[in-house]
């Protein structure tokens, strides 16, 4: 048994998270975390699970969490995890953060993005991006693992199989990014609020989002060249889910099917990417509460344009879900242990 700890766990990805793990068969949960003073019992914030279950969260304390853990989940903001992150990697424990804290490469670009300087400079090299996808090799051997964010999750992987195969022009690459609220976090936001969202739906930091420079450096590593993209993202009336579609225009010399030919070939032994027959789309409800991440494509025969729909839930493949897929990865487990949900 992995003794698996959750630092911030009573948010939504930490909930979900314990959801996962109570099912995973070669788990043991040793250490739920919040910054309160007073312990919160399981059924005040996850009040689904049977009662039988007894665990609670603690007010954190690493020395408790270092002797009983040998995994660490941090559900906390980002700007957050650093310092916590490198705490645990010196104690010689494996990391996976689901924060955006070391998913930049680039401290330089992180500090741009997000706008505070990032104390974890020093293992920032350490980790890895785990989106096993694309990284499968690198997450067997990695201690820090920085979780993809949710809307990266879904862009990246209904791109990066035609820049790959230099399909598709690198120039003219437009996301069109709609996430349900539960992407925002639990805590108190105007914009989140039931009457600001119900009956709505607007795009938000246009231009500006922090999660374009991660899909561009994914992408950048797919395609081995420097990708800009157009990301817009939108706020749809909706719990749970992002929907993305990608605009992109196949090169002058590639033929029609090798769009289909790309897909099949990146994904065919993927355990958690579906692809649907050409021309077929997913929908939010085909991946709610799932790991999967659907996708549909459609390569137009009168033009150049091919446009790319993906769907995954952002709670699970796109946080706590992947996260334990990378547990999985490294640790040597079966890829979809735990992750058996639908
Ligand atoms: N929501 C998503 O769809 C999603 C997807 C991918 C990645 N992520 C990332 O995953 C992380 C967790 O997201 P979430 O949606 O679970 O957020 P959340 O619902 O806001 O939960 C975060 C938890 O961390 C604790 N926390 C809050 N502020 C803190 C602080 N200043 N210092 C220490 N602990 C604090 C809180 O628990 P206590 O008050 O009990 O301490 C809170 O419940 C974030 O970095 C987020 O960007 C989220």
């Amino acid at each position: 048994m992995l003794n698996c700890a959750i630092v911030g766990a009573t948010g939504y990805t930490g909930a979900e998270l314990v959801k996962i793990l109570l099912r995973h068969p070669h788990v043991r949960i040793s250490g739920l975390t919040t910054r309160q003073k007073e312990k919160i019992p399981i059924e005040q914030w996850i009040p689904v699970l049977p009662r039988e279950i007894d665990l609670e969260a603690r007010p954190y304390s690493f020395s408790e969490i270092r002797r009983s853990s040998d995994v660490v989940f941090l559900c906390l903001p980002h700007t957050e995890a650093m310092g916590t992150a490198s705490k645990f990697l010196e104690a010689g424990k494996i990391v996976i953060d689901l924060s955006a804290d070391f998913r930049l490469r680039d401290w330089k670009e992180y500090e741009k993005w997000y706008g505070v300087k990032h104390s974890g400079r020093q293992i920032l090299k350490e980790s890895v991006y785990g989106l096993p996808e694309l990284y499968r090799e690198k997450i067997r051997k990695g201690s820090l693992i920085a979780n993809p964010g949710c809307y990266p999750t879904g862009a990246i992987l209904g791109i990066a199989p035609l820049l790959g195969r230099g399909y598709i022009e690198t120039d003219s690459i437009v996301i069109d990014s709609k996430s349900g609220v539960t992407g925002a976090g639990k805590k108190l936001n105007p914009a989140t609020q039931f009457c600001e969202i119900d009956e709505n739906f607007y795009a938000y930091k246009v231009g500006r989002h922090q999660h374009t420079p991660e899909i561009e450096q994914v992408l950048s590593d797919a395609a081995g060249a420097e990708i800009r993209v157009t990301f817009v993202p939108h706020l749809l009336p909706l719990e749970r889910g992002i929907l993305t579609t990608a605009y992109l225009r196949r090169k002058k010399n590639v033929k029609r099917d090798a769009a289909a030919e790309a897909f099949r070939s990146a994904y065919a032994e993927e355990p958690f990417v579906r692809l649907k027959p050409e021309g077929i789309f997913p929908a939010l409800k085909d991946v709610q509460r799932t790991n999967y991440c659907d996708i549909g494509f459609w390569a137009d025969p009168d033009s150049d344009r091919i446009i790319v729909i993906t769907a995954i839930d952002n709670l699970i493949k796109g946080a706590a879900g992947q996260a334990v897929q990378n547990l999985n990865v490294r640790a040597g487990f079966a890829e979809d242990e735990g992750l058996k949900i639908w």
